[in-house]
């Protein structure tokens, strides 16, 4: 039988294009390819793209399109924020306060802005459910401090913060309220005044959208010095010619999220739920929040396996396809348990559930049991006649890791729920932890 592709779940390091994405863009690489700066006929046509992109993320976001600044990623959204509010507050003040676990996008930043430009960072650890609590920013913040910069959903995680809570505090103590929304965007509703803050990051990619193409939200009024200088494009707050086709699929992708988000969050919570079930069941510990967490997101630990051993294996297999496996590290780690930790993402191409239970649910190997599973299963679940999934095969080197060993020899807790008829104990252990190995790379 022929191998199927391996299941994508890892959409929280990026997503492929939509297709209304895709059609959307089109027009703005063939035909409409003009400089929105130009007062003719062709850059009239791509300014119209890009006014309409910013009337679609001010939509999705809920706010005005003239707050909507163009960037080239999360990441420069990030800089731009943090930079751009300390250069121009810095006669009031020196101090930011963020988290332990942002996104280096964050984390670096304040670190650039410590060691090159003298300010001071307080950075905040989050409890065992990986929350940051709202007393301990209040407590953090000084006459001297300028801004609080506090991810709305971990990337490792999916938890999300009380940012509503934070932002309410920091609007009381006159300080500056940033959110890293990369994450959340397109996954749960974020609305710039539900959540009172003045600056919020959008990454295109991680929602159907282009990478290299990004929002800051600027609450109007918000002083920021720009970080990129040039001509007077976004306002005079962001420089260079704008990436048209990038922005215009940048507003599509917003415009679906917007549409899809009702059906979507349940969908991917039943998924995640789904998959989580199984495997908690099976041994493995979730780490973070229960509820406050992205629809799509699953992280677990494996206690008992060996982090490198896993890691190895990995590696070995080539998942650095899928992105390269991570030791939990700091105070993720801490929020994520000891053992290795390993992410799933789940999107729009994760199918259906039977699609993850199935990668839980393989029984025994070989083509005569995947024969005797397909004829007693019958059309419905893929049998003769059926149109169900079909059974991966098994990857060369399966089970023979450290890891695996240590499973089947020592794991006592471990109970595998999704055993099938005649299948022993420790046959259906190595299938669960051999998906887990397979399709949940990253920590
Ligand atoms: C939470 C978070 N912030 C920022 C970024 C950076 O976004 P970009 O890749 O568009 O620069 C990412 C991407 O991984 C992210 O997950």
């Amino acid at each position: 039988m022929k191998p199927a592709a391996p299941i994508y779940l890892d959409y929280n390091a990026t997503t492929p294009l939509d297709p209304a994405v895709v059609e959307a863009m089109r027009p703005y690489q063939e035909i409409h390819f003009g400089n929105p700066s130009s007062g003719h006929v062709y850059g009239r046509a791509a300014l119209a793209g890009v006014t309409t992109a910013r009337a679609q993320v001010a939509a999705l976001l809920g706010c005005a399109p003239d707050e909507v600044v163009f960037t080239g990623g999360g990441s420069e959204a990030d800089n731009q924020a943090l930079i751009g509010v300390a250069l121009a507050h810095r006669d009031r003040g020196d101090h930011l306060i963020t988290t332990q676990i942002e996104h280096p996008a964050v984390l670096e930043t304040c670190r650039y802005l410590e060691r090159r430009l003298g300010f001071h960072v307080t950075y905040l650890p989050v409890d065992q459910q990986g929350q940051v609590d709202p007393a301990a920013v209040a407590a953090a913040i000084t006459p001297r401090t300028l801004l609080i910069s506090v991810m709305q959903a971990n990337n490792e995680t999916g938890v999300l913060q009380p940012i509503a809570a934070i932002a309410e505090i920091a609007r009381r103590r006159g300080v500056l309220m940033h959110t890293d929304a990369a994450q959340s965007v397109g996954k749960v509703p974020v609305d710039v005044a539900a959540l009172g803050v003045d600056l919020l990051a959008v990454a295109g990619h991680k929602l159907y959208a282009p990478k290299g193409v990004g929002v800051l939200y600027v609450r109007r009024g918000t002083l920021l010095d720009p970080l990129i200088h040039g001509a007077g494009h976004e306002g005079g707050r962001r420089a260079g010619t704008e990436n048209v086709a990038g922005i215009v699929g940048l507003g599509a992708a917003c415009a679906v999220a917007q549409e899809r988000l009702p059906t979507e969050r349940p969908r991917l919570l039943a998924l995640r739920d789904r998959l989580e079930q199984a495997l908690v069941a099976a041994g493995w510990e979730r780490n973070g929040h229960p509820t406050e967490r992205l629809p799509n997101t699953l992280n677990v630990s494996l206690t008992g396996a060996e982090g490198e051993a896993v890691l190895a294996r990995a590696e070995r297999r080539r998942l650095h396809r899928l992105g390269l496996p991570q030791r939990p590290h700091g105070a993720i780690g801490r929020a994520a348990g000891d053992g290795p930790a390993a992410r799933a993402g789940a999107g729009r191409r994760a199918a259906h559930p039977g699609a993850l239970d199935h990668g839980v649910r393989r029984g025994p190997r070989g083509r005569r049991a995947r024969g005797r599973r397909a004829r007693r299963a019958g059309p419905a679940a893929g049998g003769p006649g059926g149109e169900g999934v079909s059974a991966p095969s098994r990857p060369r080197g399966c089970g023979r890791g450290l890891a695996a060993r240590r499973l089947r020899q020592g794991h006592r807790r471990w109970r595998c729920p999704v055993r099938e008829e005649g299948e022993r104990d420790g046959e259906a252990r190595h299938h669960v932890h051999h998906y887990l190995v397979s399709v949940l790379p990253n920590g």
